[in-house]
């Protein structure tokens, strides 16, 4: 099968970088046929790929493409009249709704989608929504392009899209939160900071493994529960000081604010 042409409007980008690579990486698009667009011309990243081309000329590359990923900051979409009639549209912009990718583009296939920044390891979690103009085919290929850089689900709401956005969108920087407030603890405590750091890098990774093979989330904290020694004083002053109540507020916030839109 012929590889699609490909323009990836701000693609040198944190994420749309992690997404257009680990899609070039898996064959899913070809460097020959893939534009990828920046203000500044930054290739950073796309040295390998020999052939792929990066411009600043949005209008050029958004034309001759079948397939268009925009991966700008929302703010950065102020002024970018692209007419994107007719082709496959693939956003992961958070803040822009369907209805207004629809209307500032003119375009009927479209795919919202909501990657994290896991996607540079190859561990996103990326819901994607589908418009009704597109087709089953449109759907294949966002599930296949999603797909190289995590897990790919197709979802049909866009108040869950709106969701995702601040749960698993928002969700590493969340725990990155966790981890820091973690590591401001240890030093507090005489740690110094880079062994906290190593010791808490390492325990992120270990505690999600343990809690990917784990019956359910709230059995794993049960069963820690149950030993009723160190850990589960911590659990218990957790839950004294509300933990619940802070993830509900935060999720709450960016879940309301993915909703606001711009
Ligand atoms: N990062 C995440 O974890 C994450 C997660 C979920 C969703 N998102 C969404 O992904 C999008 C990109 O986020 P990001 O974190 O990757 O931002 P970023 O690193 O700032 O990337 C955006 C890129 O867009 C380019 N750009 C801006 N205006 C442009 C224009 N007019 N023409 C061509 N290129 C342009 C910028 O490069 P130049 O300055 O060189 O033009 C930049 O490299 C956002 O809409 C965000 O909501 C990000």
């Amino acid at each position: 099968m012929r590889a699609p042409r490909f323009a990836a409007i701000g693609g040198a980008g944190w994420l749309g970088g992690a997404l257009v690579r680990a899609a070039l990486d898996t064959g899913v698009i070809a460097a020959e046929t893939t534009v990828v667009t920046s203000r500044s011309l930054r290739r950073e990243g796309f040295d390998a790929y020999a052939g792929l081309t990066v411009t600043a000329d949005n209008a050029a590359a958004a034309r001759d493409a079948d397939i268009v990923l925009l991966t700008v900051r929302p703010q950065d979409l102020a002024g970018m009249d692209l007419n994107l009639s007719g082709k496959l549209v693939m956003s992961v912009m958070a803040l822009v709704p369907m209805a207004e990718l629809h209307r500032r583009f003119l375009a009927d296939r479209i795919i919202r989608a909501m990657p994290n920044a896991a996607a540079a390891n190859g561990l996103s979690y990326s819901p994607f929504l589908v418009s009704a103009g597109a087709s089953e085919e449109d759907s294949a290929f966002a599930q296949a392009f999603l797909s190289a850089s995590g897990i790919a689900e197709r979802i049909n709401s866009e108040a869950e899209l709106d969701y995702l956005t601040g749960l698993t969108g928002s969700g590493p920087a969340f725990f990155a939160m966790f981890a820091a407030a973690m590591q401001r603890n240890a030093v507090a405590h005489g740690l110094p900071a880079d062994r906290a750091r190593r010791a808490i890098s390492q325990l992120v990774k270990g505690a999600a493994l343990e809690l990917a093979g784990a019956p359910s989330m709230q059995e794993l904290v049960d069963v820690f529960l149950d030993y009723d020694g160190t850990t589960a004083a911590g659990i218990r002053a957790a839950e004294a000081n509300n933990l619940d109540a802070v993830v509900h507020a935060m999720l709450s916030a960016a879940a309301k604010k993915a909703a606001e839109g711009i």
